[in-house]
């Protein structure tokens, strides 16, 4: 069989096909959102160490009611900023812009591809309401520091751990940190449900607005009675099971993604100890003369192998991209995201006067960083020889 290398292998599997064809062979079942929800976000909810857990149906819809549930909570409106990476998904800055706050931009580290701490606190100012940090592919982006100086300045955090899913700091999951954080569950992650999200919060009073907004705004889906017959008898010119809260949309995922996401939960730590050996042993082959690897691997739960060019050449990355594509090894560059999110046509309008030049390592990241696929079947022998095609590359 001819050598291919892809981004994302067996993630949905036999295994998960056979409970989702017992599942839609049961009697009477309720497809929608209903008690496999329930029981995904529980066991979720175990699984990461946090009180409450929302499943949505993807991690941008996550990204979106996350910001959505802060901006009902700030009694503050002095603080509209938002302090966020240039690496990232789309949808972590555009949740930021959708929701009126100002996004506040900082750049990377080579070593762990999250915000820089040190930027991140020349940047807070008395605007700022959330450090919005991304756990960036596997690793993360936490530090002591960072964390002592948020609770001092009652600054929040919300972690989107949605390619860090199982990665810890202080031994401690990532996920555990933030006021909320995020995961996605689209198919290339550690944990598929095929397309999903979850929300998570040790508050309560958040774990009610993210359900509520969830399901268009609506009141009875908070599920706490005293608040709901407190709000009934103030709006009698309404139907009870018809109190819209706040102005939402449906982000609802539905029985079958959480029949997978419940199987996938099973093998999501064996198979990140898999992904993580994976890694380890990538590393260890790649040439150091041609590539950065110089990562901080503590605590870290890799899915895609990063592969960042230490030239500047750009000559010398064409020729590599061109190896890859000649030995159909699948990549993206720009690692998360699609590289410097300042760059991005969406954010020209809405950030003005940005000097790209103090946004160096993102920059670097965007023209010369890729990755590719790690996943738990990868084995030795076809490591081994991915390493052995990218280190002939003269670059
Ligand atoms: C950090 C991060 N946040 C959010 C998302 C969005 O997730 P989804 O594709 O499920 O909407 C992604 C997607 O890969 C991501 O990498």
């Amino acid at each position: 069989m001819k050598f291919k290398h892809s981004l994302m292998s067996d993630n949905f599997t036999k295994s998960d096909m056979y409970e989702v064809k017992k599942f839609i062979n049961h009697k009477n079942i309720t497809l929608t959102q209903s008690k496999k929800v329930k029981e995904f976000e529980k066991k979720w909810s175990r699984w990461l160490g946090v009180k409450y857990s929302v499943f949505v149906n993807s991690g941008s819809s996550a990204n979106y009611i996350t910001i959505l549930a802060l901006k009902i909570i700030n009694k503050n409106k002095i603080k509209n900023e938002i302090i966020v990476p240039t690496l990232t998904w789309v949808s972590d800055i555009n949740s930021v812009i959708m929701n009126g706050f100002k996004p506040v931009f900082v750049d990377i580290n080579f070593s762990n591809l999250s915000m820089n701490v040190e930027e991140i606190l020349k940047k807070i100012s008395k605007k700022t309401l959330a450090v919005f940090i991304t756990h960036a592919q596997g690793f993360n982006g936490l530090n002591n520091k960072l964390l002592q100086v948020l609770k001092k300045k009652k600054i929040h955090l919300i972690e989107d751990v949605s390619e860090s899913h199982g990665a810890t700091f202080n031994g401690k999951r990532l996920g555990n940190y933030g006021l909320i954080s995020n995961f996605s569950f689209y198919y290339a992650h550690h944990l598929t449900t095929i397309e999903g999200g979850m929300v998570c919060t040790n508050s309560k009073e958040i774990y009610e607005i993210v359900k509520i907004l969830r399901s268009h705004g609506m009141l009875r889906e908070a599920n706490n009675k005293k608040f709901e017959r407190k709000l009934i008898s103030k709006y009698k010119y309404l139907s009870p099971k018809f109190i819209f809260m706040y102005p939402s949309l449906n982000f609802r995922n539905n029985e079958i993604g959480a029949v997978i996401g419940i199987n996938q939960l099973k093998s999501l730590n064996k198979n990140n100890l898999l992904r993580t050996r994976n890694f380890k042993l990538f590393l260890k082959l790649l040439d150091p003369n041609k590539f950065f690897k110089e990562f901080d691997i503590v605590g870290s739960s890799n899915y895609a192998f990063p592969v960042i060019l230490k030239t500047k050449d750009f000559k010398k990355r064409d020729l590599f991209e061109k190896k890859l594509l000649k030995n159909a090894i699948e990549f993206r560059r720009g690692n998360a995201g699609g590289g410097n999110q300042l760059r991005q046509p969406y954010i020209k309008n809405i950030v003005k006067n940005i000097n790209l030049k103090n946004f160096k390592k993102v920059n670097h990241v965007h023209f010369f960083g890729y990755y590719i696929g790690n996943y738990p079947s990868l084995n030795k022998n076809k490591i081994t020889l991915i390493c052995k095609i990218l280190n002939n590359v003269k670059i």
